[in-house]
């Protein structure tokens, strides 16, 4: 955000639509909200974007192991996350979905320019194929020759005609903009360890697939019906197509970004490929781009087998919105990992808004109430509070800057010093005592500024907490909007008189957790409990050489319906035809997970029939009080692998 542009146009990245909104993605979508609401408080004409990002191979799994279309599970999931926006009073000016025939417009066109321009050209990729992430790899990248290096999951190998964009002959430009633009990329720390990679040399990067169809077709006049674009490039593109690029260009005068708020696992995407595109296009370069750090859930990454997910809605339901807005934007620095505990939210909740915000209220009200009938006077202010109003000034002077560098943690705690100077206030200068000894000028006073500070830090908060902020504007007989903001902030007034109303309680103290917490993940290894051996249980190996185990390999996965524990799984063991098997593995896997992973089959078990549908062996898996997990190879071995 700059002080200086009156547009301001604020992205978050668009959400994958194979699962449902978690806190990471409540996390994003409330930063960008807070700094869109203070952005139009402060004046600027501003523009919010959100959306869903619905293409590609994942989507198309996703949606497969559903036993739906890709575009009605996409209109299923999206439709979830609009839902739950506005829910949370997100107020965002589009959601944009890349299944949008303007957006599909505006990647054709784009795809268009740059290739008229020179930068594509095609060719045959043969690499690594990260799904979950959407990622290409070479070898070298992968973890143990087989997994990607960002999430973990096994890659596939991908061996196909594609399109290429030159991103190699962007390396000089990308170094240039960055040096020249100190705040690009926001934290700094982030910024060095883009800048690194790039001098480590780009590779042309592909843009194009041909193995399945769940994308943007190529623009007509490249005629090329097979192939589909590369969802990053799709994606990307949202930030302008949203604007109009390549449909109606009306909104085209917000671009370039104000910030694009992204997490640091897609900063790479937003530094290095799309600056290159948008360089491409001849288009200017977004402003900021600023990537958060990551949350856990009481020290432990969330996972959908960890069962330990935080749902964002059950949170705010339970603590109320505002309270999670305020914990989420205090409670990690930007650019930091944070940790998600009951504990923590419930500290925040009882100290910085029960004690230091709620309590401050209820003593502006309960003593204008008992002294002065609720009539606030602030004649006096200046008389006898000068230094304490310097002090204030002082500070809300430069808590902007903080916000423009991305800093919402520190600006808030910046806020916080200025409520401290308040309640500080009333014990050092005691109006009940000025009462006593007659000194109501005094005393009056005294009231008039703590309603002052507390308007002024109302205005600073509105865009972090709208609706509890909203109740102590109602309180204090004031209006929140930007002629107020300019007369309290910018231009350091006072509100002159004001009568005040009680409100009922806004922070009431939180004794217990509200929500059930997760099953405990993490157990002392000590603590399982050794089973004895039983010696009389023993077999010959010509016993155990009864059994046949293989190695197989996971080649497809759906949902069984209507049962919650069974999936049902296409697996190569190296024969002519692929084994069906039917797992009771539901709770513990996601369908689309497990294609592409080997497992260790049974496979000279009697075909059994499970819910009227055959199952052709048995995967080896072990289940303890924290789960289920597959038994697996160390390395991929050929379908079909003895194993003995
Ligand atoms: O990456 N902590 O979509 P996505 C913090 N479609 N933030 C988190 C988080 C966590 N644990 N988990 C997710 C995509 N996020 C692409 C983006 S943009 C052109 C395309 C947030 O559904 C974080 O902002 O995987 C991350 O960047 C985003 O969700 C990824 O969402
Ligand atoms: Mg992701």
């Amino acid at each position: 955000m700059e002080e200086t542009c009156k547009n301001v146009y604020i992205t978050t990245p668009i959400y994958y639509v194979n699962d449902v909104a978690h806190i990471g993605h409540a996390y994003t979508t409330i930063i960008a909200d807070m700094l869109a609401r203070y952005s139009r408080l402060t004046g600027h004409n501003t523009y919010f974007l959100t959306g869903t990002d619905e293409h590609g191979q994942k989507i198309a799994q996703s949606a497969q192991a559903k036993g739906k279309t890709p575009k009605e599970y996409a209109d299923e999931v999206s439709g979830k996350f609009k839902q739950l926006w506005d829910d949370f009073d997100i107020t965002y000016d589009k959601f944009i979905r890349t299944t949008d025939e303007e957006h599909k417009l505006g990647a054709q066109k784009a795809f268009e320019k740059m290739y008229e321009k020179g930068d594509i050209y095609k060719g045959e990729y043969e690499g690594f194929y990260c799904v979950s992430c959407e990622t290409f790899f070479t070898e070298k990248q992968l973890i143990d020759e087989q997994f990607c290096p960002d999430c973990g999951k096994p890659t596939s190998i991908v061996k196909e005609e594609s399109f290429f964009f030159k991103l190699s002959a962007y390396e000089d430009r990308l170094l240039k903009w960055y040096e020249e633009n100190e705040d690009c990329i926001l934290p700094r720390a982030k910024k060095n360890e883009i800048v690194n990679f790039v001098k480590g040399g780009l590779r042309d990067l592909s843009i194009s697939r041909t193995s399945f169809e769940w994308g943007v077709k190529l623009p007509d006049s490249i005629n090329e019906p097979k192939h589909v674009m590369y969802v990053w490039l799709d994606a990307l593109i949202n930030y302008i197509s949203a604007l109009g690029y390549g449909s109606d260009e009306k909104e085209f005068n917000f671009w370039p970004a104000s910030v694009h708020l992204v997490g640091k696992d897609i900063l790479r995407f937003h530094s290095i490929y799309w600056p290159a595109f948008l360089m491409s296009l001849e288009l200017p370069l977004p402003k900021h781009i600023a990537a958060h750090g990551w949350w856990t859930r009481d020290g432990e990454k969330m996972s959908k087998s960890k069962g330990n997910v935080v749902n964002p809605k059950e949170v705010a339901d339970a603590y109320g919105l505002d309270a999670f807005r305020y914990f989420m934007l205090r409670e990690v620095p930007f650019g930091q990992d944070g940790d998600f505990s009951q504990k923590a939210l419930i500290d925040r909740i009882n100290s910085d808004l029960g004690n230091d915000l709620g309590n401050l209220l209820n003593r502006i009200s309960g003593m204008s109430g008992k002294y002065f009938d609720f009539k606030i006077d602030s004649k006096d202010v200046q008389k006898y509070h000068q230094k304490e109003l310097d002090e204030v000034n002082e500070i809300l002077e430069n808590v902007e800057d903080l916000i423009f560098n991305m800093q919402i943690n520190r600006y808030l705690e910046e806020i916080w010093k200025v409520l401290t100077i308040a309640n500080r206030a009333i014990g050092d200068y005691e109006p009940w005592t000025k009462m006593k000894e007659g000194k109501n000028d005094e005393a009056m006073a005294l009231v008039a500024l703590i309603t002052n500070i507390m308007a002024k830090c109302s205005i600073l908060l509105q865009a972090v907490m709208p609706e509890k902020i909203s109740m102590i504007a109602k309180s204090l007989g004031i209006n929140i909007d930007t002629k107020l903001y300019n007369e309290l902030i910018v231009d350091k007034g006072l509100i002159q008189n004001t009568i005040i109303t009680k409100v009922e309680q806004l922070f009431p103290r939180i004794e217990e957790p509200l929500l059930q917490t997760a099953p405990e993940v993490k157990k002392d290894k000590n603590e399982v409990e050794q089973k004895e051996e039983e010696p009389d249980n023993l077999i010959t190996i010509d016993k155990f050489f009864e059994t046949t185990l293989k190695i197989g390999t996971i080649v497809e996965a759906v949902e069984v319906p209507k049962s919650k524990k069974l999936l049902k799984l296409q697996v190569d063991v190296g024969e002519n035809k692929y084994r069906q098997v039917l797992a009771g593995i539901k709770e513990f896997y996601k369908a689309e997970d497990l294609v592409g992973t080997q497992a260790c089959i049974v496979a000279n078990l009697k075909p059994a029939k499970l819910m009227g549908m055959l199952s052709e062996g048995m995967l080896l898996a072990a289940k303890d009080e924290n789960g289920l997990c597959l038994i697996r190879p160390e390395k991929t071995k050929i379908s079909g692998t003895k194993i003995s």
